[in-house]
């Protein structure tokens, strides 16, 4: 493990999770306590993303989860979801720029059918030039919402069913996880939300089933890395039982 970045806590690194979900929660109200516009903390938030995303690389982690937009998110003021589409944007033209020193793989999790032009053709570029790399995968949950994705795996199963390429006792848990957005979305091991509030908000339902939970009141800008270690510390130290003894 002599190729990863030493964290500051005593990690083991043979026992990271294999995939990491956060929540990036708390910009708003992190801007609203300077006395700034809510936008402000979505561009803060996006600076410690880029953060956080490259740190979770540097220390071995293989799957990284963020959550960035979700299918509710819409229902926010027209101007507040302009300026977080400008941020994401503005994240893959900076990831455009440095993706061959960074070598980290890309992805959009959720309903990415309503990007259109310009945004879509960076997003499908993004993830075009960062397919090969084999470090982490960084999936950005944008117009994500766990009920949506299973719903979609749910038409998927029933089109194939219609065509009669499926059998209901054929669909089982790990047949129909490979009908989600994504056939290779593994299970969470390690929910990580900031901000302070106690709820999954539609993230990774499916993929959520045997989770562990980190929770700080920590707003999502005031995010560190050090963060991260103290989430992972306390993850080792769980006892996952998986229904076993
Ligand atoms: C998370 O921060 C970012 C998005 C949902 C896009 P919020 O904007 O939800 O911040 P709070 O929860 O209002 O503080
Ligand atoms: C969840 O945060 C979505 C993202 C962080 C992208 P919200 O701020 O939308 O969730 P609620 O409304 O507090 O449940
Ligand atoms: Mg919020």
């Amino acid at each position: 493990m002599g190729l990863f970045k030493k964290t500051k806590v005593n990690i083991d690194p043979d026992r990271l999770p294999n995939h990491v979900g956060i929540i990036m929660d708390g910009n708003g109200r992190w801007a609203q306590k300077r006395g700034l516009p809510r936008y402000a903390g979505h561009v803060a938030g996006a600076k410690v993303f880029k953060t956080i995303a490259y740190y979770a690389r540097d220390i071995g982690i293989k799957n990284l989860t963020v959550y960035a937009f979700s299918t509710e998110n819409w229902q926010r003021p027209q101007e507040e979801v302009s300026r977080i589409m400008k941020v994401l944007e503005e994240f893959i033209d900076d990831a455009l720029n440095t993706f061959e020193k960074e070598k980290v793989r890309i992805r959009f999790l959720g309903d990415t059918s309503v990007f259109t032009g310009v945004l879509r053709e960076k997003m499908d570029r993004i993830v075009a030039v960062t397919d090969h790399f084999p470090g982490l995968t960084l999936n950005i949950a944008m117009n994500y919402g766990g009920q949506h994705e299973i719903v979609h795996g749910v038409q998927k199963a029933m089109a194939l069913a219609q065509k009669g390429e499926l059998q209901p006792d054929e669909l089982t848990p790990d047949a129909f996880g490979k009908m989600l957005y994504f056939d290779d979305c593994d299970a969470v091991d390690l929910i990580i939300r900031p901000s302070g509030e106690l709820r999954l908000s539609n993230f990774l339902l499916w993929q959520s089933a045997y989770a562990e939970f980190w929770f700080s009141d920590i707003l999502w800008p005031d995010f560190k890395p050090a963060h991260l270690d103290q989430a992972i510390l306390e993850y080792q130290k769980r006892n996952r039982r998986f229904g076993g003894v």
